[in-house]
Formats: C-alpha cells, structure tokens, sequence
C-alpha cells in the first residue's frame, strides 16, 4: 500500500507517537490514502449513492436470533453469543448495533469492557482511518472501548471505495480494499485485489466484513483463517493445526470455535459464486433514472425488493416463483440446523456429566474434539444468514457433516458414561425459552442489562460528542 503522506518529513515524525497524530488535524499538504469516513460529506458530488446508501436505515427491525432459538444459548455458553445474538439489519446502525449488543459489555474506562478493538473491525470507515494513522498494532491494542471516540461514522462510502482518488470524485467506481489484513488474506488464496476483474472486486470489497475471522497476536488483530483455502474442512484443518480456540464451553469443557459470517466463503461454493454472479449484482444492482442515466443502487438490502433489477436480469421466473424456491431451502436449512442442535445440546450436556462423573482429560479428548467439529460445521453452515440462498447444497451437505460429528461424540459419551456407572440418559434442564436456557447456565440477565443501559447512556455520548469536536477539524481535500 502506497502512502503518499509519509514522504513528507513532518508527517511521518508525527507517525511516530500515536498519540499526537490523533491531535493533529491534517495540513492541506498531506494527501491521504483513506478518505472522509463521514458518509455526508460525499452526498452534494453523489447525490444519487449518497440517498440510496442512507436508505439502509430502512431496514431497521432487530430480530433477537435467541428468543427465536434458545438452542444457541447452551450451544454458546461461556461466550459472549450467549448473552445476546440479533439478525443483521441495514449497514445504516452498524455502530449503533455494536454498542448496543450485550456483547460488548458496559466498559466504563478505556482499559475496561470483555472485548479487544478488533470488534470495530467491521463496523466503520473510521476503523480504515485510524490503521492509516496509527498503523496496525495502534489500531488493534488494547480494549474495544479505547478509542470509542474515534470509530463512530457507520459502514459507507470510504469502507469500499478510494475517495481519495480522481477517478471516484469524477464518478468512476474505484473500488478499493480498505483493510490491511483483507489484502493479505486475498495474497494468501493467490487472488491479489489489484490484479483481480472488476466482477471478482465486486464482490471481495463484501468479503472485507462478510467472511469467517478471528483474532490472533499480542494485539488481538483480526486474520481469515485462509491459508489452508475457504472451504469448512480447510479452515477446521488450518485451526485445528495453530490449536486455536475463541473459548473453552461452559458445560462440556470443549475447546470451541465461533463461526463469524462466513458468506463469502459459501457464495464462492454455491452456483451463483462458480458462475461469477457477484454479490453486488443482487444486493446493488445498476438502475435507470428517468432520465435515462444509470447509477449502481446503494442500498444494500433484500434483493427481492427490487426483483426486476436483481433476478430478473438473469432469470426468466416470475417473483413468486423464486421466492417460493428460497423459501422452500429457507425451510429445509432450518430443518437440518435445528436437528444438528439436537445432538450438539445433548452432547455438551453429556460431557458436563461425564465430567462430573469423573471422566479423565484423556477418555474426554477425542470427544471434545468431534464436539468441536460438529458446532464448528453446523456455525459454518448458518451463521452467514442468506446461506439457503446463496449456497443451500453446501449448507445442507455441511449441517449433515456436523450431525455425523455430534453422532460419533454422543456414541463415545454412552460408552464413556456406562463406564462411570451411568446408564440413566443426562437430564437436559428446561430450555424452552431464551431466559430459561440462560438460567441454566447461570447467567444474571438483570445486571448486565442495567450496566448496559448506563453505558448507553454515559459513556457512548461522550464519544460521540468528542469525534464531533474532532471531525470539525477535519479539511479533506
Ligand atoms: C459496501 C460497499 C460500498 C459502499 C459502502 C459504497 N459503495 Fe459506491 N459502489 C460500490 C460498488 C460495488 C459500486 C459499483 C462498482 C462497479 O460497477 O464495478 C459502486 C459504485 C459507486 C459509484 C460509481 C457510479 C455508480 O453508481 O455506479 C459512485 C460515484 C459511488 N459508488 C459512490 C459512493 C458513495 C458516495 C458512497 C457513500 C455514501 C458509496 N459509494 C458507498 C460499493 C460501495
Ligand atoms: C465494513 C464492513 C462491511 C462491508 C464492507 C459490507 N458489509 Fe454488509 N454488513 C456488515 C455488518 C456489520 C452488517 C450488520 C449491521 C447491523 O446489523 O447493525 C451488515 C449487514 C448486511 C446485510 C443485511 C442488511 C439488512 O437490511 O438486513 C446485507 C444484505 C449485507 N450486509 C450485504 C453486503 C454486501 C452485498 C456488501 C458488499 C457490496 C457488504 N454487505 C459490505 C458489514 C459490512
Ligand atoms: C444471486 C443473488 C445473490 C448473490 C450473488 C448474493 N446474494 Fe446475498 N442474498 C440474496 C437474497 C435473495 C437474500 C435474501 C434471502 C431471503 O429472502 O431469504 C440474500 C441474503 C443475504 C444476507 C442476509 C441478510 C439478512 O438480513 O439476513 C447477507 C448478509 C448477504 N445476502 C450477503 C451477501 C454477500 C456478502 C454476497 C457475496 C459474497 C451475496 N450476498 C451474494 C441474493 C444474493
Ligand atoms: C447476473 C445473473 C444472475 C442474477 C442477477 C441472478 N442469477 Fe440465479 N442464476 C444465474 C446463473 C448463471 C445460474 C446457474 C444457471 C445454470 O447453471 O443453469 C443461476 C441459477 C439459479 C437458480 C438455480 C440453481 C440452483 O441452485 O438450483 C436459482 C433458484 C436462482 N438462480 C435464483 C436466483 C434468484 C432468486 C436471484 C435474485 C435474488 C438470482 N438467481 C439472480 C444467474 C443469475
């Protein structure tokens, strides 16, 4: 990455302590790579990208993923997934969800708060602002609530473009991977951004959020686990080989891994990916005017609200038509996931008493491990929510792959328990609701709650009201 500011002496002094970059606004002179992260300031050159990007705030409904299903609530104990999980909603409240979200906690200092600032990561144009300025490491160190003040402007504009260069400001696309870690991870599968056709960009600028990650290194920065390629298996192998971990679950003591929302993954493996269908052409189609002049719709949402410019373009169906085909695989999928979740519930519950009962590390290894390859597989296969239609036959091949697992850990846990004298089946405790299920690993709701709403309520302002401040001395070229 070229970075045409660091030439100038005074800049790259100031790059050396973190600390005064943040004071300094920028001199006209220093010509930066990343642009404004406020998404207003492109609306009066970008009329037509600016209004419909901002009309992602239409989709503003939350949908709580754990009251729908309290399964996910025993399948994520001892992570934070447990305490809340929502559907994605418009790119619009990324920042607004984030703080939100139980999972983040309620830090009252910057040192404070259960997760690292790599949970930034994919929320805000800010993020790519502040590893320019302070490079990786002073992006990534230290709590998420350090710099709450400087990541505040949602998704938009300078997440998928080069604003910076002339080619965007005379409206040409400029597509552009604004994250160092997402250059690196297209270098590792052989597909350099740069060198990559304009439909293969479409979609990798998706796949800077929109993948499977984790987090690794003294700073806790973010890294795909692509090295040994995108597939289930080959990201199962990658981290099984590092021995890595996001937490250990609270009942059954298995060394867990949390699927993000690996879409890309399972859009490069369904038939739209191996077609090179992008992302973009169903999720930001081009449409006309009325005057005739063409513009790429910006508001990332359902592509069935505006079937005629997405399938249509391609397809010959009626709406109803597909829609009753993904909603027949919606259907099937959830069928298939919530029977992987049977036997994965059963079998942590298991471990937890064959634990209890006295069962050794060693008789509990090989179980832990299938315990972790199937919740491993059956996250894989959902957690990017459109996989029924994006890739319906991989996620039904991968849930099935998941069950197997959750089948071989449960036969060693009957023989393992007859072993230590039970042969009763475990008891499951009541999990019918989300309240219920976090009662029974003994979550205490009440607080957090109330810690969240004072965070909400003191801390986020404050933020806010700073980046404010800083933003108004702001002078971008
Ligand atoms: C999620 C990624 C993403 C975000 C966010 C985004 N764009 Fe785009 N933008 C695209 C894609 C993809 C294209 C089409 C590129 C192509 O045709 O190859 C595009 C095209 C454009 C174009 C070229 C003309 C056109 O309509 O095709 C302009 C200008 C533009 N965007 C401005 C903006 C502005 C202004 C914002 C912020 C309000 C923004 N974009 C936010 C991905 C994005
Ligand atoms: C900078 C990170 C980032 C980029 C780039 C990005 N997304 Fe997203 N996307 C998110 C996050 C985070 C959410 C969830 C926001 C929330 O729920 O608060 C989301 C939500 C969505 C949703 C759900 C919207 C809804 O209304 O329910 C769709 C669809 C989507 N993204 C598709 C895309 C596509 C297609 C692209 C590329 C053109 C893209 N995204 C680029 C981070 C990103
Ligand atoms: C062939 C069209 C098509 C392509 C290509 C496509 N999508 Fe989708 N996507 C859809 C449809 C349709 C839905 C909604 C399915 C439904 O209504 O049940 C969807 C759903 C989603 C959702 C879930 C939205 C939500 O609110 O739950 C996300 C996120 C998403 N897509 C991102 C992507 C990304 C990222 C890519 C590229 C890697 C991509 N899509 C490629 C058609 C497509
Ligand atoms: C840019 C073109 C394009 C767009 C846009 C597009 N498709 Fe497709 N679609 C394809 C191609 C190409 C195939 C593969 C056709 C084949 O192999 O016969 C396909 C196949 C399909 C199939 C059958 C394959 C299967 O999984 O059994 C369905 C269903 C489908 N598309 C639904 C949709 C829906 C719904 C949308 C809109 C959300 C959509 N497509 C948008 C090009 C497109």
């Amino acid at each position: 990455m070229k970075k045409h500011w660091i030439g100038n002496s005074v800049a790259a002094l100031l790059l050396v302590s973190a600390s005064l970059v943040s004071t300094a606004s920028f001199a006209a002179s220093e010509k930066k790579d990343i642009g404004d992260p406020r998404n207003e300031q492109y609306e009066e050159n970008h009329p037509d990208q600016y209004q419909t990007w901002k009309k992602t705030s239409e989709s503003e409904n939350l949908e709580d993923a754990l009251k729908e299903d309290p399964n996910m609530v025993i399948m994520w104990a001892g992570y934070g997934f447990a305490k809340d999980y929502n559907k994605a909603r418009g790119h619009f409240y990324a920042i607004d969800d984030v703080r939100q979200t139980l999972r983040t906690g309620a830090p009252t200092d910057e040192n404070s708060g259960p997760m690292p600032m790599a949970c930034w990561s994919c929320k805000s144009p800010d993020v790519a602002r502040v590893i320019e300025e302070r490079g990786e490491d002073g992006y990534f160190e230290g709590k998420w609530a350090r710099l709450g003040a400087e990541i505040t402007n949602p998704i938009g504009c300078a997440d998928c473009h080069d604003t910076q260069s002339d080619n965007f400001k005379n409206g040409e696309p400029a597509l552009k991977i604004t994250r160092p870690y997402v250059e690196r991870a297209f270098d590792t599968i052989g597909k350099n951004f740069d060198h990559q056709s304009r439909l293969d960009q479409q979609s990798s600028v998706c796949s800077q959020c929109h993948v499977e990650y984790y987090f690794t290194g003294p700073t806790k920065g973010v890294k795909f686990p692509w090295d040994k390629g995108t597939k289930v298996e080959q990201m199962e192998e990658y981290y099984d080989g590092i021995g890595f971990k996001d937490w250990t679950h609270k009942v059954s003591k298995a060394p867990m891994l949390k699927a993000q929302h690996p879409g890309f993954e399972t859009w490069r493996e369904g038939i739209h990916g191996k077609n090179k269908v992008a992302c973009v052409d169903c999720h930001m189609p081009k449409v006309t005017k009325e005057d005739g002049t063409v513009f790429t719709d910006h508001k990332v949402g359902n592509p069935f609200d505006r079937f005629d410019d997405t399938c249509a373009q391609c397809h010959t169906q009626s709406k109803e038509q597909l829609r009753g085909i993904v909603s027949t695989r919606k259907a099937q999928v959830l069928n298939m996931k919530l029977t992987a979740e049977k036997q994965i519930v059963a079998a942590h519950f298991e471990a937890g008493a064959a634990w209890d009962a006295g069962a050794t590390e060693d008789e509990m290894k090989p179980i832990l491990q299938d315990i972790r390859h199937a919740q491993w597989r059956w996250d894989y296969a959902i957690a990017s929510h459109g996989v029924h239609m994006h890739a319906p036959e991989v996620a039904l091949e991968v849930l099935g792959t998941a069950v197997d697992r959750a089948a071989d850990a449960r036969t060693k846990l009957i023989r393992l328990l007859a072993k230590k004298g039970i042969t009763e089946p475990v008891i499951i405790p009541d999990i019918s609701t989300k309240l219920n299920a976090q009662k029974a690993i003994g979550m205490d709701m009440d607080k957090m709650n109330a810690d969240k709403k004072h965070f909400l309520e003191t801390v986020a302002p404050q933020w806010d009201e700073e980046a404010s401040k800083r933003e108004d001395k702001y002078s971008y070229e």
